[in-house]
Protein backbone atom coordinates (compact mmCIF):
# COMPACT_ATOMS: atom_id res chain seq x y z
CA UNK A 1 0.00 0.00 0.00
CA UNK A 2 1.19 3.54 -1.01
CA UNK A 3 0.70 6.12 1.96
CA UNK A 4 2.01 8.80 0.08
CA UNK A 5 -1.46 9.63 -1.93
CA UNK A 6 0.58 10.78 -5.05
CA UNK A 7 0.72 14.48 -4.66
CA UNK A 8 2.74 17.09 -6.87
CA UNK A 9 4.92 20.23 -4.55
CA UNK A 10 3.32 22.60 -7.74
CA UNK A 11 6.22 25.16 -5.89
CA UNK A 12 5.49 24.58 -2.32
CA UNK A 13 9.18 24.18 -0.75
CA UNK A 14 8.54 24.49 2.81
CA UNK A 15 5.81 23.53 4.96
CA UNK A 16 4.19 23.47 8.66
CA UNK A 17 2.27 21.05 9.62
CA UNK A 18 0.01 21.66 13.05
CA UNK A 19 -1.51 18.37 14.12
CA UNK A 20 1.50 16.58 12.72
CA UNK A 21 1.29 13.41 15.23
CA UNK A 22 -2.33 13.30 14.55
CA UNK A 23 -4.22 10.87 11.53
CA UNK A 24 -4.51 13.60 8.42
CA UNK A 25 -1.80 15.70 9.58
CA UNK A 26 0.48 12.58 9.44
CA UNK A 27 -0.66 11.26 6.51
CA UNK A 28 -0.51 15.04 5.11
CA UNK A 29 2.88 14.92 6.35
CA UNK A 30 3.99 11.48 4.03
CA UNK A 31 2.87 13.05 1.16
CA UNK A 32 4.73 16.59 1.27
CA UNK A 33 8.02 14.67 1.87
CA UNK A 34 7.43 11.84 -0.84
CA UNK A 35 6.94 15.34 -2.79
CA UNK A 36 10.20 16.68 -2.37
CA UNK A 37 8.59 19.47 0.42
CA UNK A 38 10.38 20.30 3.61
CA UNK A 39 8.40 19.86 6.40
CA UNK A 40 8.14 21.45 9.94
CA UNK A 41 5.21 19.31 12.14
CA UNK A 42 4.09 20.89 15.34
CA UNK A 43 1.86 18.38 17.79
CA UNK A 44 1.45 18.62 21.42
CA UNK A 45 1.24 14.65 21.08
CA UNK A 46 5.35 14.19 21.23
CA UNK A 47 6.05 10.67 19.72
CA UNK A 48 8.64 10.25 21.67
CA UNK A 49 6.26 9.45 24.72
CA UNK A 50 2.96 8.98 22.89
CA UNK A 51 2.86 5.42 21.08
CA UNK A 52 0.01 6.58 18.61
CA UNK A 53 2.05 9.62 17.53
CA UNK A 54 4.50 7.44 16.86
CA UNK A 55 3.13 5.24 14.91
CA UNK A 56 1.19 7.62 12.66
CA UNK A 57 4.77 9.54 12.39
CA UNK A 58 7.31 6.53 11.56
CA UNK A 59 8.35 7.24 8.03
CA UNK A 60 7.91 10.73 9.13
CA UNK A 61 10.76 10.68 11.53
CA UNK A 62 13.28 9.18 9.46
CA UNK A 63 13.15 11.52 6.67
CA UNK A 64 15.94 14.13 6.32
CA UNK A 65 13.27 17.07 5.37
CA UNK A 66 11.12 16.49 8.56
CA UNK A 67 11.38 18.46 11.76
CA UNK A 68 9.16 17.46 14.64
CA UNK A 69 8.35 19.76 17.22
CA UNK A 70 6.38 19.15 20.29
CA UNK A 71 4.65 22.34 21.44
CA UNK A 72 1.09 23.30 22.76
CA UNK A 73 -0.52 26.08 20.20
CA UNK A 74 -2.12 27.47 22.87
CA UNK A 75 1.07 28.77 24.20
CA UNK A 76 4.07 28.01 22.07
CA UNK A 77 5.72 30.99 20.46
CA UNK A 78 5.01 30.33 16.75
CA UNK A 79 7.01 32.96 14.62
CA UNK A 80 10.02 31.05 13.89
CA UNK A 81 8.56 28.03 13.32
CA UNK A 82 6.44 29.81 10.23
CA UNK A 83 9.64 32.30 9.07
CA UNK A 84 10.09 31.24 5.45
CA UNK A 85 6.90 28.87 5.12
CA UNK A 86 5.11 28.77 1.67
CA UNK A 87 2.22 27.36 3.49
CA UNK A 88 0.99 26.47 6.85
CA UNK A 89 -1.67 23.83 7.32
CA UNK A 90 -3.73 24.07 10.69
CA UNK A 91 -4.91 20.44 11.08
CA UNK A 92 -4.03 20.52 14.47
CA UNK A 93 -7.62 20.10 16.80
CA UNK A 94 -9.98 18.56 19.06
CA UNK A 95 -11.99 16.50 16.51
CA UNK A 96 -14.70 14.31 18.45
CA UNK A 97 -18.26 15.60 17.63
CA UNK A 98 -19.78 13.63 20.27
CA UNK A 99 -16.91 14.35 23.23
CA UNK A 100 -17.69 18.10 22.89
CA UNK A 101 -20.22 19.03 25.58
CA UNK A 102 -20.07 20.08 28.83
CA UNK A 103 -16.93 20.66 31.08
CA UNK A 104 -14.52 19.80 27.66
CA UNK A 105 -15.83 22.48 25.67
CA UNK A 106 -12.92 25.08 27.59
CA UNK A 107 -10.42 22.93 26.07
CA UNK A 108 -12.24 22.84 22.63
CA UNK A 109 -12.74 26.32 22.48
CA UNK A 110 -8.85 26.74 23.37
CA UNK A 111 -7.57 24.06 21.12
CA UNK A 112 -9.78 25.06 17.91
CA UNK A 113 -10.09 28.93 18.22
CA UNK A 114 -8.52 30.29 20.46
CA UNK A 115 -4.61 28.58 18.97
CA UNK A 116 -6.38 29.02 15.48
CA UNK A 117 -6.35 32.70 16.10
CA UNK A 118 -2.60 32.30 17.47
CA UNK A 119 -2.25 30.54 14.49
CA UNK A 120 -3.16 32.63 12.32
CA UNK A 121 -1.58 36.05 13.91
CA UNK A 122 1.94 34.92 13.35
CA UNK A 123 1.06 33.47 9.83
CA UNK A 124 0.34 37.46 9.21
CA UNK A 125 3.59 38.10 11.06
CA UNK A 126 6.14 36.61 8.74
CA UNK A 127 3.68 37.27 6.02
CA UNK A 128 2.92 33.01 5.20
CA UNK A 129 1.04 33.91 1.82
CA UNK A 130 -1.30 30.78 2.58
CA UNK A 131 -2.98 28.33 5.55
CA UNK A 132 -4.90 25.44 4.67
CA UNK A 133 -7.29 25.05 7.52
CA UNK A 134 -9.44 21.87 8.53
CA UNK A 135 -12.67 23.29 9.11
CA UNK A 136 -15.43 20.12 9.42
CA UNK A 137 -18.95 19.08 7.50
CA UNK A 138 -19.78 19.02 10.84
CA UNK A 139 -20.54 23.13 10.24
CA UNK A 140 -23.81 22.32 8.29
CA UNK A 141 -25.49 20.26 10.45
CA UNK A 142 -28.18 17.74 9.09
CA UNK A 143 -27.90 17.75 5.62
CA UNK A 144 -31.49 18.01 3.86
CA UNK A 145 -33.05 18.06 0.58
CA UNK A 146 -29.89 17.04 -1.32
CA UNK A 147 -26.15 17.48 -1.18
CA UNK A 148 -24.87 20.64 0.49
CA UNK A 149 -23.20 23.78 -0.88
CA UNK A 150 -20.89 26.11 0.64
CA UNK A 151 -23.69 28.89 0.53
CA UNK A 152 -25.55 26.58 2.88
CA UNK A 153 -26.18 28.50 6.26
CA UNK A 154 -24.75 26.62 8.84
CA UNK A 155 -26.77 24.79 11.45
CA UNK A 156 -24.32 23.38 13.98
CA UNK A 157 -25.54 20.99 16.17
CA UNK A 158 -22.13 20.43 18.93
CA UNK A 159 -19.95 22.70 20.30
CA UNK A 160 -17.45 20.84 18.24
CA UNK A 161 -19.25 22.31 15.33
CA UNK A 162 -19.63 25.80 16.81
CA UNK A 163 -15.84 25.71 17.22
CA UNK A 164 -15.01 24.46 13.29
CA UNK A 165 -17.35 27.31 12.75
CA UNK A 166 -16.08 29.90 14.10
CA UNK A 167 -11.82 28.61 13.52
CA UNK A 168 -13.15 29.38 9.25
CA UNK A 169 -14.70 32.60 10.32
CA UNK A 170 -11.32 33.58 12.05
CA UNK A 171 -9.12 32.13 8.83
CA UNK A 172 -11.76 34.82 7.02
CA UNK A 173 -11.45 37.74 9.28
CA UNK A 174 -7.80 37.69 9.34
CA UNK A 175 -7.67 36.79 5.74
CA UNK A 176 -9.72 39.90 4.53
CA UNK A 177 -7.95 42.53 6.89
CA UNK A 178 -6.70 45.09 4.99
CA UNK A 179 -3.41 44.80 6.23
CA UNK A 180 -3.13 41.36 6.03
CA UNK A 181 -1.26 38.89 3.15
CA UNK A 182 -2.10 35.77 4.18
CA UNK A 183 -4.62 34.06 1.87
CA UNK A 184 -7.19 31.31 4.00
CA UNK A 185 -8.45 28.32 2.32
CA UNK A 186 -10.88 26.61 5.20
CA UNK A 187 -11.57 22.65 3.52
CA UNK A 188 -14.89 21.29 5.29
CA UNK A 189 -13.92 17.81 5.31
CA UNK A 190 -16.67 15.49 5.78
CA UNK A 191 -16.04 12.29 8.11
CA UNK A 192 -12.42 10.90 6.92
CA UNK A 193 -11.44 7.57 7.11
CA UNK A 194 -8.04 5.65 5.96
CA UNK A 195 -5.05 3.68 7.68
CA UNK A 196 -4.57 5.35 11.21
CA UNK A 197 -8.23 6.31 11.50
CA UNK A 198 -8.34 8.18 15.18
CA UNK A 199 -9.62 5.09 17.30
CA UNK A 200 -12.79 6.82 18.40
CA UNK A 201 -14.25 6.70 14.52
CA UNK A 202 -16.93 4.03 13.34
CA UNK A 203 -14.59 2.49 10.30
CA UNK A 204 -11.53 1.39 12.38
CA UNK A 205 -13.48 0.78 15.00
CA UNK A 206 -15.78 -1.80 13.05
CA UNK A 207 -12.49 -3.62 11.36
CA UNK A 208 -11.70 -3.84 14.86
CA UNK A 209 -14.21 -5.13 16.42
CA UNK A 210 -14.91 -7.65 13.08
CA UNK A 211 -11.39 -8.74 13.69
CA UNK A 212 -11.95 -9.63 17.51
CA UNK A 213 -11.77 -6.17 19.33
CA UNK A 214 -14.02 -4.67 21.26
CA UNK A 215 -17.53 -4.95 20.50
CA UNK A 216 -18.98 -2.24 18.36
CA UNK A 217 -20.96 0.42 20.12
CA UNK A 218 -23.62 1.44 17.28
CA UNK A 219 -25.29 4.75 17.86
CA UNK A 220 -28.72 5.14 17.33
CA UNK A 221 -30.01 2.43 14.98
CA UNK A 222 -27.31 2.83 12.05
CA UNK A 223 -29.69 4.36 9.89
CA UNK A 224 -27.48 7.86 10.04
CA UNK A 225 -25.21 8.60 6.68
CA UNK A 226 -22.38 10.14 6.34
CA UNK A 227 -20.15 11.30 3.56
CA UNK A 228 -16.98 8.98 4.00
CA UNK A 229 -14.38 10.59 2.41
CA UNK A 230 -10.90 8.61 1.45
CA UNK A 231 -7.73 10.35 3.69
CA UNK A 232 -5.58 10.02 0.33
CA UNK A 233 -8.33 12.24 -1.08
CA UNK A 234 -8.22 14.77 1.83
CA UNK A 235 -4.39 15.23 1.35
CA UNK A 236 -4.82 15.42 -2.29
CA UNK A 237 -7.17 18.40 -1.90
CA UNK A 238 -5.13 19.84 1.03
CA UNK A 239 -1.90 20.04 -1.32
CA UNK A 240 -4.00 21.75 -3.79
CA UNK A 241 -5.46 24.76 -1.48
CA UNK A 242 -2.22 25.34 -0.46
CA UNK A 243 -0.69 26.05 -4.07
CA UNK A 244 -4.05 26.80 -6.34
CA UNK A 245 -4.43 30.74 -7.48
CA UNK A 246 -7.06 31.11 -5.65
CA UNK A 247 -9.18 34.07 -3.21
CA UNK A 248 -9.80 33.37 0.66
CA UNK A 249 -12.63 30.44 0.79
CA UNK A 250 -14.42 27.80 2.22
CA UNK A 251 -14.62 24.38 0.37
CA UNK A 252 -16.13 21.22 1.06
CA UNK A 253 -13.97 18.34 0.29
CA UNK A 254 -16.39 15.19 0.47
CA UNK A 255 -16.66 11.98 -2.01
CA UNK A 256 -20.30 12.98 -2.43
CA UNK A 257 -21.92 10.00 -2.02
CA UNK A 258 -23.96 8.68 1.14
CA UNK A 259 -23.71 5.76 3.17
CA UNK A 260 -25.50 4.66 6.43
CA UNK A 261 -23.32 3.46 9.25
CA UNK A 262 -25.45 0.17 8.87
CA UNK A 263 -24.18 0.41 4.95
CA UNK A 264 -20.60 0.73 6.62
CA UNK A 265 -20.76 -2.72 8.33
CA UNK A 266 -22.18 -4.66 5.98
CA UNK A 267 -19.01 -3.57 3.62
CA UNK A 268 -16.60 -4.28 6.95
CA UNK A 269 -18.94 -8.12 7.12
CA UNK A 270 -17.90 -8.29 3.18
CA UNK A 271 -14.39 -7.45 3.52
CA UNK A 272 -13.98 -9.21 6.96
CA UNK A 273 -16.27 -12.30 6.13
CA UNK A 274 -16.90 -11.79 9.54
CA UNK A 275 -20.15 -10.05 11.29
CA UNK A 276 -19.66 -7.42 13.50
CA UNK A 277 -20.94 -7.60 17.22
CA UNK A 278 -22.74 -4.79 18.06
CA UNK A 279 -24.01 -3.37 21.48
CA UNK A 280 -26.64 -0.85 20.93
CA UNK A 281 -26.64 2.79 22.10
CA UNK A 282 -29.17 5.69 22.02
CA UNK A 283 -28.20 8.09 19.86
CA UNK A 284 -25.52 10.47 20.91
CA UNK A 285 -25.97 13.94 21.11
CA UNK A 286 -24.71 15.99 18.21
CA UNK A 287 -24.63 13.53 15.78
CA UNK A 288 -26.08 14.48 13.01
CA UNK A 289 -28.79 12.43 10.83
CA UNK A 290 -27.00 13.01 7.46
CA UNK A 291 -24.43 14.84 5.75
CA UNK A 292 -23.77 15.13 1.85
CA UNK A 293 -21.29 16.77 -0.01
CA UNK A 294 -21.66 19.49 -2.53
CA UNK A 295 -17.96 19.22 -4.05
CA UNK A 296 -18.58 21.25 -7.18
CA UNK A 297 -16.63 24.21 -5.94
CA UNK A 298 -13.77 22.21 -4.88
CA UNK A 299 -13.41 20.85 -8.23
CA UNK A 300 -13.58 23.93 -10.20
CA UNK A 301 -11.56 25.96 -7.85
CA UNK A 302 -8.65 23.47 -7.27
CA UNK A 303 -9.34 20.75 -9.96
CA UNK A 304 -9.78 18.15 -7.48
CA UNK A 305 -12.34 15.30 -7.18
CA UNK A 306 -11.79 12.42 -4.82
CA UNK A 307 -10.90 8.91 -6.83
CA UNK A 308 -10.89 6.18 -4.03
CA UNK A 309 -14.80 4.60 -3.95
CA UNK A 310 -15.32 3.69 0.10
CA UNK A 311 -15.19 -0.39 -0.33
CA UNK A 312 -11.90 0.18 -1.67
CA UNK A 313 -10.81 2.56 0.86
CA UNK A 314 -12.03 0.29 4.01
CA UNK A 315 -9.83 -2.35 2.28
CA UNK A 316 -6.76 -0.60 2.34
CA UNK A 317 -7.77 0.60 6.18
CA UNK A 318 -8.35 -2.98 6.61
CA UNK A 319 -4.77 -4.14 5.27
CA UNK A 320 -3.47 -1.48 7.36
CA UNK A 321 -4.75 -2.86 10.69
CA UNK A 322 -4.31 -6.51 9.63
CA UNK A 323 -0.24 -5.77 8.79
CA UNK A 324 -0.36 -3.19 12.51
CA UNK A 325 -2.59 -5.99 15.21
CA UNK A 326 -1.28 -3.86 17.99
CA UNK A 327 -3.39 -0.87 16.22
CA UNK A 328 -6.41 -3.20 16.14
CA UNK A 329 -6.89 -4.46 19.66
CA UNK A 330 -6.34 -0.57 20.38
CA UNK A 331 -9.15 0.69 18.33
P1 LIG B 1 -6.33 13.83 15.38
O1 LIG B 1 -6.80 13.96 16.79
O2 LIG B 1 -5.81 12.52 14.94
O3 LIG B 1 -5.21 14.95 15.09
C1 LIG B 1 -5.28 16.24 15.66
C2 LIG B 1 -3.95 16.55 16.32
O4 LIG B 1 -3.98 17.89 16.81
C3 LIG B 1 -3.63 15.64 17.52
O5 LIG B 1 -2.42 14.93 17.29
C4 LIG B 1 -3.51 16.60 18.69
O6 LIG B 1 -2.50 16.26 19.62
C5 LIG B 1 -3.21 17.92 17.98
N1 LIG B 1 -3.59 19.06 18.82
C6 LIG B 1 -4.80 19.34 19.34
N2 LIG B 1 -4.74 20.46 20.08
C7 LIG B 1 -3.45 20.90 20.03
C8 LIG B 1 -2.76 22.00 20.60
N3 LIG B 1 -3.38 22.87 21.42
N4 LIG B 1 -1.44 22.16 20.32
C9 LIG B 1 -0.80 21.27 19.54
N5 LIG B 1 -1.40 20.19 18.98
C10 LIG B 1 -2.71 20.02 19.22
O7 LIG B 1 -7.54 14.31 14.45
P2 LIG B 1 -7.76 14.16 12.87
O8 LIG B 1 -8.89 13.23 12.67
O9 LIG B 1 -6.45 13.93 12.20
O10 LIG B 1 -8.28 15.63 12.54
C11 LIG B 1 -7.38 16.65 12.12
C12 LIG B 1 -8.16 17.95 11.93
O11 LIG B 1 -9.15 17.77 10.94
C13 LIG B 1 -8.87 18.44 13.19
O12 LIG B 1 -8.77 19.84 13.27
C14 LIG B 1 -10.31 18.03 12.96
O13 LIG B 1 -11.21 18.90 13.64
C15 LIG B 1 -10.42 18.15 11.46
N6 LIG B 1 -11.42 17.27 10.86
C16 LIG B 1 -11.29 15.92 10.96
C17 LIG B 1 -12.24 15.11 10.34
C18 LIG B 1 -12.15 13.61 10.41
O14 LIG B 1 -13.10 12.96 9.92
N7 LIG B 1 -11.10 13.01 10.95
C19 LIG B 1 -13.30 15.68 9.62
C20 LIG B 1 -13.41 17.07 9.60
C21 LIG B 1 -12.45 17.86 10.19
C1 LIG C 1 -16.19 12.71 11.90
C2 LIG C 1 -14.96 13.13 12.71
O1 LIG C 1 -14.82 12.30 13.85
C3 LIG C 1 -15.02 14.57 13.15
O2 LIG C 1 -13.76 14.92 13.68
C4 LIG C 1 -15.33 15.43 11.95
O3 LIG C 1 -15.37 16.75 12.26
C5 LIG C 1 -16.61 14.99 11.29
O4 LIG C 1 -16.46 13.64 10.87
C6 LIG C 1 -16.89 15.81 10.04
O5 LIG C 1 -17.28 15.27 9.03
O6 LIG C 1 -16.74 17.02 10.11
P1 LIG C 1 -18.42 11.55 12.55
O7 LIG C 1 -19.17 11.78 11.29
O8 LIG C 1 -19.17 11.47 13.82
O9 LIG C 1 -17.31 12.66 12.78
O10 LIG C 1 -17.53 10.23 12.27
P2 LIG C 1 -17.44 8.84 13.02
O11 LIG C 1 -16.91 9.03 14.40
O12 LIG C 1 -16.72 7.88 12.15
O13 LIG C 1 -18.98 8.40 13.15
C7 LIG C 1 -19.77 8.11 12.00
C8 LIG C 1 -21.11 7.57 12.49
O14 LIG C 1 -20.89 6.33 13.14
C9 LIG C 1 -21.81 8.47 13.51
O15 LIG C 1 -23.17 8.55 13.24
C10 LIG C 1 -21.58 7.77 14.84
O16 LIG C 1 -22.65 7.92 15.75
C11 LIG C 1 -21.45 6.32 14.43
N1 LIG C 1 -20.54 5.61 15.37
C12 LIG C 1 -19.28 6.02 15.53
C13 LIG C 1 -21.04 4.53 16.08
O17 LIG C 1 -22.21 4.12 15.95
N2 LIG C 1 -20.19 3.89 16.94
C14 LIG C 1 -18.90 4.27 17.13
O18 LIG C 1 -18.18 3.65 17.95
C15 LIG C 1 -18.42 5.37 16.40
Amino acid sequence: MNDHHGVERHGLQRAVVTGASGFIGSHLIDALLAAGVTVIGVDRRDPGVDPEAAANLAAALGDPGFTFVAADLRTCPLVALFLHADAVFHFAGLPGVRGSWGERFAEYTACNVFATERVLAACEDVRVPRLVFASSSSVYGTTVGGAAGEQCTPRPESPYAVSKLAGEQLCLAHAGKASSTVTAVALRLFTVYGPRQRPDMLIGRALAAALGGPTLKLYGGGNQRRDFTYVGDVVQAAVAAATAEVDSTVLNIGAGESTSVLGVLAAVEELTGHAVPVDRLPTQAGDVDATLADRSLAGELLGWKPRTALLQGIARQLAHLTANPRQTAHA
